[in-house]
């Protein structure tokens, strides 16, 4: 009887996993259409569609070598020490499933009778209050070479606005490679439409940020000789959409203001193209009660050298004020980057972990999204570890061979280094803990 029962059970077990085939329709479509179609789709940044089946079927071998081996969906933090709400990377049973789908010959199964609809979000249902864009095409010249621009957008608003989310929505989506802007206030005094609307990084120079240099380009510098007022910044990536702060977190949009595109970085292209990059803000209905902060440590070592053929390691050790309750955290380092490790030291002694990236990739960098805003104590030491390889092993290494290396110029290209560590965060409230970011 027991046995019986036994193999009663072990037969429904057995029949569970042996016959259990796995089709693109229905088992795998929502997980890939998810994971990999929210770049892999016309406007999504990624060189081809992964969306039907078609599109998955012709590229079997590359699917299973890419998803075995982690490189898509691309995330390159470690989620044992820090996980975030905005995580890509594929969970082990979705990986499995992926894996297993393939073995069994990738099958299509059948398709439902109306065509899948895309389920992934482009946000673009979703009408935005306010769009802030270049008001013509611009257009990338066709010379196979990277091409960087900084671009002024002015506007005028007809009252207050307090936004409380925001994207940035690359116009050319196969060669916008990434964006960094600001928002900026202007004074009454100044014209902010008058002047020109932007200027291009020469491709080999150490040209960098400059605000000085920036401001009075653009003509945003008022007689008395102030600058325009930061009440935002942030940036563009491959994948990164929208941003949504909790209820009553946000920033107030000046009334009259530009949208300072600081580097918008193409990647070559043979052939000519434009571009007609926006940011789209959606905004809240009473004012928002907590503006966003933004902090930005380096390390001292301003204007050091790596040396070739070396592997160096720069830290940051800063002491914070007040409480913060960070919602962001952006890690940054160009070519050379190898590793990069941050935590809190809280006065209390203890340890909050908040980013590690063991295998830093230049072109796979995020904002990354706590899922919980995170209380930093007043008093706590941040520290970070950021490790440089300019060897030749570095296959990311601009030089062959590798030539020295400046750190710390705030240089835009590759031919300096550089090490940032970003915060978005909000002075803390009490309960700001069981806020949810997700
Ligand atoms: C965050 C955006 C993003 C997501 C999500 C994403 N990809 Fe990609 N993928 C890219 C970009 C951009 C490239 C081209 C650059 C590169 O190859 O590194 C790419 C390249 C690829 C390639 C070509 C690799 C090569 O060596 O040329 C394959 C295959 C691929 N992706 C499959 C996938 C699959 C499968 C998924 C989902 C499991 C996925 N991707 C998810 C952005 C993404």
């Amino acid at each position: 009887m027991k046995s019986g029962l036994f193999f009663l059970l072990f037969g429904l077990i057995s029949f569970g996993t042996q016959a259990q085939d796995l089709f693109f329709y229905p088992h795998l479509a929502p997980l890939l259409q998810q994971k990999c179609g929210s770049c892999h789709r016309k406007e999504g940044g990624a060189p081809f569609e992964l969306l039907e089946y078609k599109h998955f079927a012709k590229r079997k071998g590359f699917i299973r070598e890419v998803v075995s081996t982690g490189y898509m969906p691309p995330w390159t933090a470690d989620s044992h020490y820090r996980s975030f709400a905005n995580e890509k990377q594929l969970t082990v049973t979705e990986k499995d499933s992926i894996l297993r789908w393939l073995d069994q010959g990738g099958k299509e199964g059948s398709k439902p009778p109306k065509k899948v609809k895309n389920t992934v979000s482009t946000g673009i249902s979703d009408p935005a209050d306010i769009e802030l864009g270049m008001p013509e095409a611009y257009v990338i010249p066709g010379n196979n070479k990277h091409h960087y621009i900084c671009y002024k957008i002015p506007y005028e608003l007809p009252g207050d606005a307090y936004v409380k989310a925001i994207e940035f929505v690359p116009g050319n989506r196969s060669l916008v490679h990434h964006a960094s802007y600001q928002l900026l206030g202007v004074a009454p005094g100044v014209d902010h439409f008058r002047g020109p609307s932007y200027y291009v990084f020469s491709p080999d120079s150490t040209e960098r940020i400059d605000d000085a240099r920036d401001f009075s380009y653009f003509g945003l510098i008022d007689s008395a000789g102030n600058y325009p007022i930061p009440v935002f910044h942030s940036g563009y990536l491959p994948g990164s959409g929208k941003q949504e702060y909790p209820e009553g977190i946000g920033f107030a949009l000046p009334r009259r203001g530009v949208l300072l595109i600081r580097s918008l970085h193409y990647s070559p292209t043979p052939l000519t193209a434009t571009d007609q990059s926006k940011i789209r803000l959606w905004l809240a209905d009473v004012p928002v009660q907590r503006p966003l902060e933004f902090a930005a440590f380096k390390p001292r070592m301003a204007g050091d050298t790596i040396p070739a053929d070396s592997i160096r390691t720069y830290v940051i050790n800063i002491r914070t004020k007040g409480d913060m309750s960070l919602l962001h955290i952006n890690p940054h380092m160009h070519q050379l980057g190898k590793s990069f490790l941050a935590w809190a030291l809280t006065p209390a002694g203890d340890t909050i972990p908040l980013v590690h990236i063991p295998r830093w990739d230049f072109n796979w960098q995020e904002f990354y999204r706590f899922k919980h805003l995170l209380k930093i104590p007043g008093g706590s030491i941040i520290h970070a570890e950021a490790v440089y390889d300019n060897s030749s092993a570095n296959p990311a290494n601009p030089n062959r061979p590798p030539r020295p290396m400046l750190i710390e110029t705030g240089s835009m290209d590759d031919t300096t280094e550089m090490m940032r560590l970003v915060f978005l965060y909000v002075p803390y409230w009490a309960g700001d803990e069981g806020v949810c970011l997700e």
